[in-house]
């Protein structure tokens, strides 16, 4: 269905929970967020319910996001059952990867083929800082496991942040020499309740860029797949195996060519990640809703898609997007 920006609205991102087993310092807080409550969070069959409807829109593609998606119970049945969905044409799944070795066939048999796993650095003492606890062989596992189960792409999300990873650059790129992966540089929306922490240390896709260009030579990756890669661009070190991409939400827009709706793990409609404006359907489907209003409800969130965030990313505009990232998923 195209939005009123003729931009047409494919892609459905779905946080399944906003628990998590991580607390990544720009994500969460240390003493943890309030959880939305076990009734609150929308049940599969509702999730399914939903995504049925906004299949006959035009949805085609669907991503499972969290918090961390791997720890809500019945997760692989889940995918199995939206996988066989009709016309999903498209199902992948966004993990820290911490449970991702235990996982990684039964979800391959469900049906997922394509993973983003987050991984913010390559050192161990660095990896436990920022996540207050996480184990990066764990990560490091289970991207290997993803990879001999035959996934792919295999996209590993990095958060760029200043005086943190920055010193990390080229040990992320050099990944993708021998690696067929993709390594994509995000940039640090200060965001949620750890906003204002992070205001100030993001790092332009562009510094990366040159840091990498000072070493190897970063061809650009063939704009034909550029669907597929959403916000990202996409290069390639010459010869290197695997893909390296900038996502700079910061630096630059690509609202022009989004096509993204989010459900949250509340039950709610985003239509953009920036704008806590939000259709509740979870109230509408535990009263008894018809399909058609549940169509509607989509549709006005369609229809609502704003042009542009307005956001600006500064002490200000933080207010205008306080909604956690863990509860909708990035
Ligand atoms: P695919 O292209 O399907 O692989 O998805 P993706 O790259 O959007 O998925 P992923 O979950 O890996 O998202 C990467 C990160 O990019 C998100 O968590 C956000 O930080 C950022 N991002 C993704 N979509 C948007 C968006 O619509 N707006 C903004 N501002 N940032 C986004
Ligand atoms: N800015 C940019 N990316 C973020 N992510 C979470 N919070 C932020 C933020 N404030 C990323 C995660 C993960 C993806 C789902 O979103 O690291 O890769
Ligand atoms: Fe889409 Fe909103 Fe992200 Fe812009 S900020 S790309 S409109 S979700």
């Amino acid at each position: 269905m195209l939005d009123n920006y003729q931009r047409d609205i494919n892609y459905l991102r779905i946080s399944i929970t906003d628990r998590c087993n991580l607390r990544c310092r720009y994500c969460i807080p240390k003493e943890g967020l309030s959880l939305i409550g076990h009734d609150d969070i929308l049940r599969y069959e509702e999730i399914l319910r939903v995504v049925r409807i906004a299949v006959s829109l035009g949805v085609a593609k669907v991503r499972i996001t969290g918090g961390e998606p791997l720890v809500r119970r019945g997760v692989v049945p889940f995918v199995a059952a939206l996988k066989s969905v009709p016309g999903i044409e498209d199902l992948s799944l966004t993990t820290n990867g911490v449970l991702l070795e235990r996982c990684a066939a039964d979800l391959f048999e469900a049906g997922v083929r394509r993973i983003n796993v987050s991984l913010d650095s390559l050192n161990s003492d660095k990896y436990l800082q920022i996540t207050r606890g996480g184990c990066l062989d764990d990560v490091l596992r289970g991207i290997a496991s993803v990879y001999a189960q035959g996934f792919s792409p295999i996209k590993i999300n990095v958060v760029a942040i200043n005086g943190f990873n920055d010193d990390e650059i080229l040990d992320f790129a050099r990944l993708t020499l021998d690696n067929p992966y993709q390594v994509r540089f995000i940039e640090l929306m200060p965001l949620g309740h750890p906003g204002r922490d992070n205001l100030g240390k993001y790092l332009a896709s562009e510094i990366i860029m040159r840091t990498i260009a000072g070493k190897y030579t970063l061809n650009p990756v063939n704009g034909e797949r550029e669907k597929m890669d959403g916000p990202a661009k996409m290069y390639r070190i010459a010869g290197g195996m695997g893909e390296i991409g900038f996502i700079s939400p910061v630096s630059h827009h690509f609202c022009h060519r989004c096509n993204r709706l989010r459900l949250t793990a509340d039950g709610n409609l985003r239509a953009c990640l920036l704008s806590d404006e939000e259709i509740d359907l979870k109230t509408p489907l535990r009263t008894g809703c018809t399909d058609d209003l549940l169509e509607t409800l989509i549709k006005e969130a369609i229809a609502g898609k704003p042009r542009k965030h307005e956001v600006q990313f500064d002490e200000q505009s933080l207010r205008k997007c306080v909604k956690n990232m863990s509860a909708i998923g990035g």
